[in-house]
């Protein structure tokens, strides 16, 4: 299996994201690390406990991270994800605690310790990825590539052109994205296509098994848009479509093109700015300038393929 470790912000589609990780037979999660986004870090740390341990997965490491973006202010989402984070659900408290060590400090042991490299995935703000890469800069040695949620080429939702995730702290993403290890943007062009139908929605909610159950009353929380014929709606697999990307690449497709975040103050901060410019001829691609990357970018996404890898996944006995 392929060694991965997550960064989130849990966060009903992280916690989608998580269960996916843990049923996925080709992914070995390593180790969960937690950080300030959808709610304060406190409340993903408990909801990321919570999670793994509905999942059956109650002994993944996992670590509390920055409590804050490292410029911009603390700030919550939850008026998205709930007073809890993750759709006031009513969810059981973990019985376990965090690691006793923090998120910067469990990304560097995890990574070096793997025999083989890591492919990291960050469903959060990439404020713990930023201190790591500037903590301990050697674990690019041991990283395979970063797949991240994160950005968008046209449209945003925190603002008209900026993404959550790099907009709550764009210089860490710039951070990441300038890495120097190869790195795939799983951004809201792709995110937001991925939808589960109502009918399974509604199969899920009714199994017997708690990590399948939750699955379904999660993405009963993500509805997209009413059903024309009153069935329930579909629901978005959002973060857990970066994870299905890292264990079934076949199903994004991806183009790399120099991508910058926008760090000016105004309407464009936390933009995520691609450079789909034609070009003579693909293999001239630029070389990227310090601030302008060249990122594996998610332009399309085979819906119906991830639907299935989800379901399969998290049905599994
Ligand atoms: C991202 O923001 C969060 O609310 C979601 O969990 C996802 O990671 C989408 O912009
Ligand atoms: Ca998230």
């Amino acid at each position: 299996p392929i060694p991965v470790i997550i960064d989130c912000d849990t966060g009903v589609d992280d916690a989608l994201a998580l269960l996916f990780a843990v049923r996925h037979p080709g992914l070995d999660l390593r180790a969960v690390t937690c950080v300030a986004g959808n709610t304060d870090v406190d409340g993903v740390v408990r909801n990321t406990l919570t999670v793994l341990e509905q999942a059956g997965a109650p002994d993944i490491p996992v670590a509390r991270g920055a409590a804050r973006p490292l410029i911009e202010p603390a700030r919550s989402a939850q008026h998205v994800h709930g007073a809890d984070g993750m759709g006031d659900l009513g969810l059981p408290a973990p019985s376990r605690a965090p690691a006793p060590v923090d998120a910067v400090t469990l990304l560097h042991r995890e990574i070096l310790a793997s025999p083989r490299p890591v492919t990291l995935i960050p469903t959060a703000p990439l404020t713990n990825i930023a201190l790591l890469l500037r903590t301990h800069p050697e674990v690019t040695g041991n990283i395979e590539r970063i797949v991240f949620m994160g950005g968008a080429v046209a449209t945003g939702n925190a603002t008209p052109v900026a993404e959550f995730n790099v907009w709550h702290d764009p210089e860490a993403a710039a951070v990441l994205l300038t890495a120097g290890v190869p790195i795939t943007m799983y951004g809201l062009d792709v995110f937001t296509r991925v939808v589960v139908p109502g009918a399974d929605v509604r199969r899920l909610r009714a199994s017997a098994e708690p990590g399948t159950r939750l699955a379904g009353e999660l993405l009963a929380h993500r509805p997209s848009a009413p059903e024309p014929d009153g069935d329930d709606p579909a629901g978005g697999l959002g973060d857990a479509g970066a994870v299905c990307a890292v264990a079934d690449p076949a199903g994004l497709t991806t183009r790399l093109l120099p991508v910058e975040v926008s760090l000016a103050p105004g309407p464009t901060r936390g933009q995520t700015v691609v450079d789909r410019r034609p070009r003579p001829g693909e293999s001239e691609i630029h070389e990227g300038t310090r601030e302008q990357a060249l990122v594996d970018v998610g332009l399309d996404v085979d819906v119906d393929r991830y639907v299935k890898l989800y379901l399969d996944t998290v049905e599994r006995p």
